[in-house]
């Protein structure tokens, strides 16, 4: 049986620089779910699509073919046979994802995918859902949070290393949106598992927060 990490927490707590870190330690897969609803979120973008229509993304879900491949060590997702890994990392995208992301027949898609990888491989997934829904019996369950005023600085200057000039209080507001977005959705909202360990990062560096998992995991798996 494999063994399963299972990174569950809102917008910006870091954990897909936390769950690359701890796969690469332990040498696991790593996947990033959210990579996979930003996937589906670009197609409904580039088709115009109104996502306002249940009805709509669902009779579109089959024409868009997700699949992820690791590349040199990295996870690469891929639409329809086109890397477009770069191409979801944009804010437009993220709230389309986290707004289609509420629709059941688009989850039922995405999890059976994620169920599917996990099943025969050690895996360190993240995501919202991922201890609660995908991997219910995961052996180690995380519940990675920080305050919004420190999600939201991180983010700032991210974004201020790659050039962009951003409005910290404008990113606040998203990240905040977001959040209620994807916690009070009717369809695996985001919460803590009741075996989860909960991790505020809001006063941890990355090294800290990744060797507290890897502790955690290494002590689960001997
Ligand atoms: O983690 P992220 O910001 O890349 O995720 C984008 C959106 O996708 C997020 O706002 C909600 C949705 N999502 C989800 O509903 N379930 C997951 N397991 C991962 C992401």
């Amino acid at each position: 049986m494999s063994f399963q990490i299972a990174i569950d927490g809102p917008a910006g707590a870091g954990k897909s620089t936390v769950a690359r870190a701890v796969s690469e330690e332990l040498g696991f897969i790593y996947v990033d779910t959210g990579a996979m609803y930003r996937a589906m979120a670009l197609y409904f973008l580039n088709r115009h699509l109104n996502t306002d229509s249940e009805d709509t993304i669902n009779a579109s879900l089959d024409d868009a073919c997700i699949a992820l491949r690791i590349i040199d060590g990295n996870q690469h997702v891929f639409l329809n046979g086109r890397d477009v890994s770069a191409r979801i990392r944009t804010e437009e995208v993220g709230m389309i994802a986290s707004k289609t992301s509420k629709y059941p027949e688009n989850r039922r898609k995405m999890v059976a995918m994620q169920q599917e990888i996990a099943r025969s491989q050690n895996v360190v997934m993240d995501g919202r859902d991922i201890g609660t829904v995908v991997l219910p019996d995961a052996q180690l369950k995380i519940y990675l949070t920080a305050s919004v005023q420190v999600r939201a600085e991180r983010r700032y200057q991210e974004l201020v290393q790659r050039g962009e000039n951003p409005d910290l209080a404008e990113i606040e507001q998203d990240i905040a949106a977001r959040d209620d977005q994807d916690m009070h959705r009717a369809v695996a909202p985001l919460r803590q598992a009741e075996d989860a360990i909960l991790v505020d990062s809001s006063a941890m560096t990355v090294p800290e927060v990744v060797r507290k998992i890897v502790g955690l995991a290494r002590e689960r798996m001997a």
